[in-house]
């Protein structure tokens, strides 16, 4: 349909990566999303147990080669010093070479150097132009900008001046944009912008394979865009979530004492190690059926969410409205 950077270096059909999802984006999403020809990955946190993740890679480098015309996928790895999963992680994956890697929050140096060795493609979340500047010096393959209201560790700029700032700047680098992305227009939107494809989350939570309660499913489609509200009490770092009872009920930011003791060089690092476990545990039990303290990760693009489909369905219908876009056909409708 439409070829971009992206599109080549990985030969997809859309110009689009299922995003990696904390809890939510496992083997069978992923499987999904390359039998229907676009990049599909997962953060490694997903599968803590080394054992675990490398059945799933080795699982998802047989489904490539036994699939006819393949997409291909990626895993994101968290590079910060807290995430005590980085050494193994990494292993495993190299062990399996992975193609594909997503990284974020921190310092990506030393997964770039190995994983280049086996001629793996390195794609960096960056929010802001010095980051960007920072992970090309590294010698990142690509960059993902992270704008407001994407789900999760949003960015606090908009895409229409995040991609242009760092397409002018980064002219052969692939610039992948992030952030509330749900509908085929707004994939044609980024694209004029400059941008080589888009990375997205949060619409696909709403799938029929997504591996989380019905409850959050349906609290997506519920959603609109003002529900979507920034905590610190997830992990530290300001994620968005779905403006539950429960998110409001614990407050949107961390207390004198908590944001002390995260600041301090001595106990920055292991109580921000707390907060993240702490954290997980609770997005853990709320992604299970049943659970009523709920604090669910969702972006701003629940506003054009209605609908649970399946991953196909999802893919066929961004395809669509993709062309319809490209076509003109909605300008006409007017
Ligand atoms: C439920 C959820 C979990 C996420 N977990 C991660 C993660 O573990 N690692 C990461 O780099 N990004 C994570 N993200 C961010 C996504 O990779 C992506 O940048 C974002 O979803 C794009 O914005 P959108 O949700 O508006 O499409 C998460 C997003 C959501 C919605």
């Amino acid at each position: 349909m439409i070829k971009t950077k992206l599109t080549e270096i990985f030969n997809v059909d859309l110009p689009v990566i299922m995003a990696p999802m904390f809890l939510v984006s496992d083997e069978k999403m992923v499987k999904e999303a390359v039998r229907n020809r676009i990049i599909g990955t997962f953060p490694t946190l997903n599968y803590r147990e080394t054992d675990k993740l490398n059945a799933v890679l080795q699982n998802l480098n047989k489904f490539i080669t036994e699939t006819e015309n393949p997409g291909t996928y990626g895993v994101n790895i968290i590079v910060q010093k807290s995430n005590p999963y980085f050494k193994k992680h990494l292993d495993i994956c190299i062990e399996n070479k992975v193609p594909f890697y997503i990284t974020s929050l921190g310092n990506p140096k030393e997964l770039i150097e190995k994983v280049h060795k086996y001629g793996a493609k390195v794609f960096c979340d960056v929010t802001n132009l010095k980051y960007a500047e920072k992970v090309v010096d590294l010698r990142a393959d690509g960059i993902i900008a992270v704008g407001q209201g994407a789900g999760g560790h949003a960015g606090s700029d908009p895409l229409q001046t995040l991609i242009p700032a760092l397409k002018e700047k980064f002219k052969n680098i692939p610039v992948i944009a992030a952030g509330g992305i749900a509908t085929g227009k707004a994939l044609h939107s980024v694209l004029v912008l400059g941008a080589d494809g888009a990375s997205i989350g949060t619409s696909f939570i709403a799938t029929n394979e997504a591996p989380v309660s019905n409850d959050y499913k349906k609290a997506i489609i519920n959603a609109e865009a003002k529900d979507i509200v920034m905590t610190e009490r997830i992990s530290g770092t300001p994620s968005t979530i779905i403006n539950t009872e429960y998110a409001k009920k614990i407050g949107y930011k961390q207390n004198w004492i908590e944001r002390k003791l995260s600041t301090n060089p001595k106990t920055k690092k292991y109580f921000k190690m707390l907060i993240q476990v702490k954290g997980m545990k609770k997005l853990e039990k709320s992604v299970k059926p049943g659970n009523y303290k709920n604090l669910w990760i969702a972006g701003k693009s629940v506003q054009f969410i209605n609908e649970i489909l399946s991953i196909e369905q999802l893919i066929s219908k961004l395809k669509k409205e993709l062309r319809e876009s490209t076509e003109n056909k909605l300008f006409l409708k007017k």
